[in-house]
């Protein structure tokens, strides 16, 4: 048996998979190997194999002798009738494998819209959020407070939220998640100003865990703007959209003008 080239092909095969699967992991710093490059390893080795057995056309004769043997002959009737059994039930295995159902968790889904804290600290100062109504409407000039966050606004969200404020900046595409188109009905009007605010202030850092997986690319503003500029571009977005900001106590999001 040892001379034959069917059973050296298949004694160099388990020695190719045990080298595959024990001898390689135990290489210094190497680690274990991954199924699919296990299976290409496997099916390159027997490429290998195949050729070798076929080059020479004596050989290839007696390789075949065992596979032909198994198929016709009748004393080997019940390793034929085995070797049936065992491939159907492999192949109804792996099938089963493929289709059942998995009890695995579902994958994370980002929420687009975290719940807020409740209070934040702005640059050492403690916000409460909780029932916080944008300050720039009580005092001054809302004239004024939109030129403000009209000008804060072009020097620097444009470049991700868009000169139209629908989410399609120069740099948009360049990020994952995407900037957040504002005139869309599922961002700012379904917020409250002060979760605009939050929002603003800490940016993509500031998320809670829910609002992860994905990287989000918006700036945490606390360091670049003052919290009054931030108000003001907080009126300018709602301006500029024409979307109304929701109100503590409504439970759905603002209207339209
Ligand atoms: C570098 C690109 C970038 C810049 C600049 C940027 N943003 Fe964003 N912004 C994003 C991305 C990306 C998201 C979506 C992911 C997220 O919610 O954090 C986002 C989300 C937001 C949200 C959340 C809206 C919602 O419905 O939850 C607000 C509000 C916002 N941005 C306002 C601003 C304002 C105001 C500025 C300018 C002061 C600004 N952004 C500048 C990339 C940017």
């Amino acid at each position: 048996m040892r001379h034959h080239p069917f059973w050296q092909s298949v004694a160099l095969l388990l020695i190719a998979y045990v080298l595959i699967v024990f001898g390689i992991p135990m290489l210094p710093g190497s680690a274990l190997v991954p199924k699919s490059v296990v299976l290409q390893y496997m099916l390159t080795v027997l490429v290998g194999i195949l050729i070798w057995v076929s080059d020479d056309e004596a050989r290839w004769t007696r390789f075949k002798e065992p596979l032909h043997a198994v198929l016709v002959e009748s004393r080997l009737k019940t390793i034929r009738n085995g070797l049936l059994g065992a491939l159907t039930l492999m192949v109804g295995c792996f099938t089963y494998s493929q289709v059942r159902a998995s009890v695995a968790a579902p994958p994370n889904l980002r929420s687009i819209h975290p719940a807020p804290p409740s209070q934040l600290t702005f640059r050492g100062k403690t916000i409460s959020l909780t029932g916080l109504e944008n300050p720039l409407r009580a005092q001054g000039d809302m004239a004024t407070h939109l030129a403000t966050g009209r000008r804060v606004y072009y020097q620097n969200c444009m470049a991700c939220h868009g000169d139209y404020l629908d989410g399609q900046g120069h740099y948009a595409t360049g990020f994952n998640p995407i900037p957040l188109n504002f005139q869309d009905n599922g961002t700012i009007a379904q917020l409250t100003e002060s979760f605009v605010f939050w929002r603003i202030a800490k940016g993509g850092p500031g998320l809670p865990r829910e609002g992860t997986p994905w990287n989000s690319a918006m700036p945490a503003w606390e360091s670049f703007l003052t919290e009054d500029e931030i108000w003001a571009v907080v009126l300018y977005l709602y301006d500029a959209t024409r979307w109304h900001p929701r109100t503590w106590g409504e439970t759905e999001g603002g209207g339209h003008d």
